[in-house]
């Protein structure tokens, strides 16, 4: 069957999911819609003939108008503004909200059967407007940022090891902002625990770079935020659904009363298959675990609580009535 997936936004994020699907042959199509349409349409152009020279598959089109996103199995949203220095993801959610509602709107009626990747920050609050936007089931709303944080993890403990790379599995959990929780003690490098490779300052340190890796780069690129990480993290999301491979991920998903929580999007393990979110992994936390994920929702709460207070979901309901 031919595989088709919408990358909404042509920033530097988008442009690069869609140039690392085409590199790879993930899928028969990919689909680029933008607000700027010959933007869209010179970057698909350029894609589709660097999949030549890679000798895939994989043809990018634009997108002239939503309906060109009809029978997409994926639909990623990369779609908002990015942060910029001394701006926290948290600042930029109403207008993202926004925007991320109209897409999730356009998705509804026009991809109806997708499963929908939402990379907009902030991320796990955007998530959940595009849960409530499209009314989808929740196993087919995934937010990405678990594969990322864990990738700067990963990163991090390399950079202090000098040796180990591809053989790191770092586990973060909860949201993707300033309270995220990275896991040292689920951290392995070739299943040696990393408790065992440094000690309890230096995990500290890791710890510590891990929340701040997204603000690192922004504050280094003067303009914008990072992109490969976040594109390849996304990737991994794509083809893990594409390929049906039922691995395990931390992504963010709508819980429905696992952990203890109910109503709210968090980062935590899930397997991800054809469906989406087959299955959520709910794993024994100890208490001060518990407690700092306790905390990272609670940051999500509170922004999605603001969303409520500023009326923003108001119109749900007439959007459900029709
Ligand atoms: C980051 C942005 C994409 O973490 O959230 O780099």
């Amino acid at each position: 069957m031919a595989s088709k997936v919408t990358v909404i936004g042509t920033g530097n994020f988008g442009s690069t999911v869609a140039f690392i699907l085409a590199m790879r042959g993930s899928c028969h199509e990919v689909v680029l819609r933008g607000r700027n349409i010959n933007i869209a349409k010179g970057k698909a152009l350029d894609m589709s003939q660097a999949a030549n020279a890679a000798r895939e598959h994989t043809i990018v089109r634009a997108a002239e108008g939503p309906e060109d996103m009809a029978g997409s199995e994926i639909v990623v949203i990369t779609a908002g503004a990015p942060r910029t220095p001394g701006m926290n993801r948290d600042d930029l959610l109403l207008k993202n909200a926004k925007i991320v509602k109209n897409y999730a709107l356009e998705i509804k009626e026009h991809a109806p059967n997708a499963i929908v990747i939402v990379v907009s920050n902030p991320l796990d609050v955007m998530t959940y407007v595009a849960y409530k936007y499209t009314g989808f089931p929740r196993e087919r709303i995934l937010g990405m940022a678990g594969i990322l944080d864990a990738a700067r993890m990963a990163h991090f403990i390399y950079e202090k090891l000098g040796y180990g790379a591809g053989q790191i599995r770092a586990t973060v959990m909860g949201g993707h902002g300033d309270t995220m929780v990275p896991l040292p003690k689920f951290t392995t490098v070739a299943g040696v625990p990393i408790e065992d490779l440094f000690d309890s300052e230096e995990i500290g340190e890791i710890v510590r770079k891990t929340k701040n890796g997204g603000a690192q780069i922004v504050d280094l690129l003067g303009d914008g935020s990072a992109y490969y990480a976040p594109a390849k993290s996304t990737a991994v999301m794509v083809d893990a659904i594409l390929k049906d491979t039922k691995q395990i991920h931390s992504c963010a998903v709508y819980l429905d009363g696992e952990y203890g929580y109910k109503n709210i999007v968090s980062g935590v393990p899930a397997m991800i298959g054809a469906k989406g979110v087959e299955q959520i992994i709910e794993m024994t936390l100890k208490t001060l675990q518990k407690t700092r994920f306790k905390n990272s929702v609670q940051s999500v709460q509170d922004l999605v609580n603001v969303l409520y207070a500023s009326k923003f979901f108001d119109d749900l309901e007439k959007i459900d009535e029709k």
